[in-house]
């Protein structure tokens, strides 16, 4: 589909990128490669928006009559994949500088309009999250992915920065590192059959045959699970390596269907040696306040678009966390303040039970108005390995509490003392055998010692202010969805 005035393909990553085709001047002649947005034809010209991901604003092409073949501009519509080739020159419409005049057009893929699924705006992100594998190509999800993707990158400078040692913990674990028992088992003694009968269209039905009943016949010679976090191990190397962190991704297979919870989601853990929990909520502060701050700097556009769509007041918010101190209180004072709240919860509250998301919201949306940490649970509604207090009744935990997300983070102190940490998981009805070498950790050069969970997505939802966990993660898992 060749034709006049084209410049030399380039099938190398080195090219100029729509992103960096903004900054020639008017005059240069250019190449843009991507997919297109939408197509406008009028009166002898046609107008197509052009993106390739690589910054939120499109390219205008602009085509004059007479200078690309009818029958090979008549493949350009929307989602189509094209190179178009042309010149830079200053652009009259507002909102930017400049344009690309077209001499040239390759279209690498046709996207045939009767059947293309991304095309109407304003499909319902319970749409756009049916067509998963094509959403990352509209101005939402483009944006969402290119802040994830900025975000990782300020964790891992945050902490690199910091002398943290970027450490990897096994995603196949035969211990349960928040003894909450929601885990996924990993197995070979499953066989899954083929189709037993045909179904009609593409209802097969699978059976599964269960090959031996021992765990000692397994992969493993016992059970094993994915993890639902690699604090564990973490806690492992930082006392050897004093401070560690891991990003990777964790399981959990509770049964909870909300906007908040995935059965796959990405965590991040630091863990600190000679630490206290005074300590670890220094560090997640500065953290969450820095990778937002790196995000207001290189996401410009893109957290506009999410002010401007998605959540109105997002950027004075993101200005507010960077800059204003997160509120610090205990469990116990927590509790009055809703008691004292004047509020009809819908969930009592009552020293001793969990807070729910609604009591979350309250403190940081009503009362606080920024994060709050929340310190000092009640040991029986947090996990075994948090330190104990003096008063015997709760432990060295944290909560970092956000408005609109509610838990982003949580963390302790660990227990550093053998005793204590011995009786807290047979309290908690744990077999100790698969933690002897968590336990060894306390007989030999123990310290004190502490660190946090994020999860990464509650972090993306948080910038961006999109409102569903499943839309800032490219393909979620969540109860009954496992698509792509
Ligand atoms: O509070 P959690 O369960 O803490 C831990 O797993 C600790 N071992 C972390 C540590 O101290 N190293 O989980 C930590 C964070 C939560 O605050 C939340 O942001 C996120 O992980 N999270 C989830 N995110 C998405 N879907 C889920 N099902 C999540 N469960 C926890
Ligand atoms: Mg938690």
């Amino acid at each position: 589909m060749g034709t006049p005035g084209k410049l030399p393909a380039s099938m190398d990553y080195r090219r100029t990128y729509i992103r960096e085709l903004f900054a020639l001047a008017p005059g240069t002649e250019a190449a843009a490669y991507g997919w297109v947005k939408t197509r406008r034809d009028s009166k002898g010209i046609v107008f197509v928006q052009v993106n390739d991901g690589s910054c939120f604003q499109d390219l205008q092409i602009v085509v004059e009559a007479g200078t690309i073949p009818e029958d090979t501009l008549s493949h350009v519509s929307t989602g189509a994949c094209v190179r178009f080739d042309g010149t830079i020159v200053e652009s009259p419409a507002s909102g930017q500088a400049i344009e690309l005049k077209a001499t040239g057009l390759e279209v690498y893929g046709g996207a045939d309009p009767s059947t293309y699924p991304l095309q109407k705006k304003g499909a319902t992100m319970e749409f756009l999250r049916e067509i998963g594998h094509l959403r990352g190509r509209g101005n939402t999800f483009g944006a969402v992915f290119r802040v994830r993707s900025a975000a990782a990158r300020a964790v891992h400078r945050f902490f690199m920065d910091r002398g943290f040692h970027y450490i990897h913990t096994p995603i196949i674990t035969v211990s349960d590192a928040e003894g909450a028992g929601a885990m996924f088992a990993v197995t070979t003694l499953l066989e899954v059959n083929e189709p037993l009968e045909a179904g009609a269209g593409d209802e097969r039905h699978f059976a599964y045959r269960l090959k031996s009943m021992t765990p000692k016949d397994d992969f493993f010679g016992k059970p094993a699970f994915l993890t639902v976090s690699g604090q564990l191990e973490a806690e492992t190397l930082a006392l050897g390596l004093t401070n560690v962190y891991t990003f990777g991704p964790t399981f959990r297979a509770e049964n909870s269907s909300t906007s908040r919870h995935l059965a796959e989601f990405w965590m991040i853990e630091p863990e600190m040696a000679f630490c206290d929990l005074d300590g670890n909520m220094n560090l997640a502060e500065e953290f969450l306040k820095e990778v937002i701050a790196s995000i207001l700097d290189h996401c410009g556009a893109d957290l506009t678009f999410f002010n401007q769509r998605i959540e109105p007041e997002l950027l004075t918010t993101l200005d507010h966390v960077v800059e204003s101190p997160f509120e610090r209180m205990t469990y116990t004072e927590a509790v009055k303040l809703l008691e004292n709240s004047g509020e009809a919860f819908e969930y009592p509250v009552a020293w001793g039970s969990d807070l729910q998301s609604e009591h979350e919201r309250w403190l940081t949306e009503v009362k606080v108005k920024r994060p709050v940490i929340v310190t000092d649970y009640p040991k029986e509604i947090k996990a075994f390995y948090m330190r104990m207090n003096d008063d015997g009744k709760t432990v060295r935990a944290m909560d970092v509490l956000a408005p609109r997300i509610g838990e982003i983070i949580g963390g302790s102190q660990r227990e550093e003392r053998l005793d204590q940490l011995t009786a807290r998981i047979k309290a908690a009805g744990l077999p100790l055998e698969p933690y002897w070498w968590y336990l060894d950790l306390r007989k030999y050069g123990s310290a004190p010692h502490a660190g946090f969970g994020l999860g990464f997505e509650r972090l993306i939802m948080y910038i961006t202010g999109m409102k569903n966990i499943r839309d800032v993660i490219p393909y979620h898992r969540t109860p009954g969805s496992a698509e792509f």
